[in-house]
């Protein structure tokens, strides 16, 4: 099929790289310049496993090409995706803008009748207000046709999107015309062996279905936070608490992870989203603001605790950070909780030497300042920013942060002292080790045993 994909971003170039790799024709547009630029290149502008390859091997099989202009990828599209982006706006509803634009443009230059398909995540009537405002404008050109507007919502995780959108546990499609569900099928039929996951439903369900399945997920990494903090209070340990529910059916063993907060360019927005779509209803969203109340409050914990461990005297202190990315896998910064942490340690004199894999560039850019004067120092090595450090603090469990070598850390530490943000480490061996080990809903373990050396 010919496809043409608009937004270059975490969903747009996953699709389109994954269209292409099932044999489509396809065209993504980026209105970033620079952004086409480095992926005609075949450069990929966004971490992501598996992304550079496929696109390297589509460019080259020509399955699959990149423009700045909206009318060279529509030409002969059987079907177009918007997948720009829709950031909270001021009052947390999502900001429709960028999706707007794209369907005047649409309007404006369609040449042939097509599968116009949302697939970024919109509220319930998205779909309706595109398709009117794409036909509105072909109706003023004199086209004598029309386009139906689908939803498409997608479910990639960042970090392993390739394979979840290559084997997706389930496909989405809202369309009210049998058209267009039969070409969606079509197009992912390859995706799906089993066609139990391909899911049609009216449009207005599956733009719905994606914020429910976002705020439900929020919901359960609320929950279980709010059980750690009492879990702390209560001189048990969440971990074990986990396990306990975890083998429930019905609880699952999924997003029950005590943590330092949801970051990320979907739970938050989504949440905010779904919050004001319910008040514009007149109906009070009294467990979506909980989640959100206790999320925002989870990314203030481990600056807490640092404060209590060095009793409100944190000015000068140096603080290593494992981790920035909102999560492993992935360069995205977007309501990251290594932020919420770092402002307020910088805040509060605090010498940061952080570490990540692939987002310190990002990080640096974006507190250039602190940078430049030395109080925050970037590093790709957890061991290096451990160096002469007071507490070392895991904000983003990246596999290479699981089993570092503690004893090498131990000796070049100011003080043993560790903040597991993320639950994963054994207490019971860091404090044999001589640290003290603080987590997110358990007892601290050990006592820090300062360095002979
Ligand atoms: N990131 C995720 O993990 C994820 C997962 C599922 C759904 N979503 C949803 O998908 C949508 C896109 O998210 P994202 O993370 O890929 O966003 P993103 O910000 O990474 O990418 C959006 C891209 O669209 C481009 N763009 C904006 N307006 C344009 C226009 N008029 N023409 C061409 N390009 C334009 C931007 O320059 C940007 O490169 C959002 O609605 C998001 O909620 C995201």
């Amino acid at each position: 099929m010919r496809i043409c994909v608009i937004g270059a971003g975490y969903v747009g170039l996953v699709s389109a790289a994954c269209f292409a790799e099932m044999g489509n024709r396809v065209v993504c547009v980026e209105r970033d310049g620079s952004r086409v630029a480095r992926l005609a290149r075949g450069e990929a502008p966004i971490y992501e496993p598996g992304l550079e390859a496929l696109l390297k091997a589509h460019l080259a099989s020509g399955q699959l090409s990149f423009s700045q202009h909206l009318a060279t990828g529509i030409e002969r599209a059987e079907i177009v995706f918007i997948a720009v982006g829709t950031p909270s706006g001021e009052d947390g509803s999502a900001d429709l803008s960028h999706v707007l634009a794209v369907a005047d443009e649409l309007g404006e230059r369609l040449q042939q009748a097509c599968l116009v398909v949302d697939k970024s995540t919109v509220p319930v009537g998205t779909a309706e207000r595109v398709a009117q405002r794409i036909n509105a404008r072909l109706g003023q050109r004199g086209k004598g046709f029309k386009v139906v507007v689908a939803s498409n919502p997608e479910f990639l995780k960042e970090g392993s999107a390739i394979d979840d959108f290559m084997r997706p546990d389930r496909v989405l499609i809202g369309c009210d015309e049998p058209a267009g569900s039969e070409l969606l099928r079509r197009l992912y039929a390859p995706f799906l062996r089993n066609h139990e996951r391909l899911l049609c439903m009216s449009v207005r369900a599956a733009e719905f279905s994606k914020y429910a399945a976002n705020a439900f997920l929020a919901t359960k990494i609320s929950f279980i936070n709010e059980m750690a903090g009492l879990c702390a209070r209560q001189g048990v340990d969440i971990e074990e608490v986990r396990r306990g529910i975890g083998s429930d059916k019905r609880i699952g063993t999924h997003f029950i992870y005590a943590g330092c907060g949801y970051g990320g360019s979907c739970f938050p927005k989504d949440v905010r989203a779904l919050i004001r779509a319910a008040e514009q209803e007149g109906i009070e969203p009294g467990i979506l603001r909980a989640v959100e109340a206790r999320n925002a409050l989870q990314k203030t914990l481990l600056f807490q605790a640092l404060r209590e461990h060095f009793s409100g005297h944190l000015h000068g202190r140096v603080v290593a950070l494992w981790g920035l990315a909102f999560k492993p896998g992935t360069d995205d910064l977007r309501e990251a909780p290594s932020l919420v942490l770092l402002d307020a340690l910088l805040a509060a004199g605090v010498v940061v030497q952080a570490c990540d894999p692939v987002a310190t560039a990002a990080v640096a850019a974006r507190y250039a300042p602190a940078v430049a004067s030395a109080q925050l120092r970037l590093s790709e090595s957890l061991y290096s920013v451990a160096e002469g450090a007071d507490a070392v603090v895991l904000v983003t469990e990246w596999k290479q942060f699981r089993q570092p070598d503690f004893v090498r850390i131990r000796g070049s530490m100011r003080m043993p002292v560790l903040f597991d943000g993320r639950n994963i480490y054994d207490a019971k061996q860091l404090a044999q080790l001589g640290f003290l080990y603080r987590g997110i809903g358990r007892p601290a373990l050990g006592q820090a045993r300062e360095h002979a050396a």
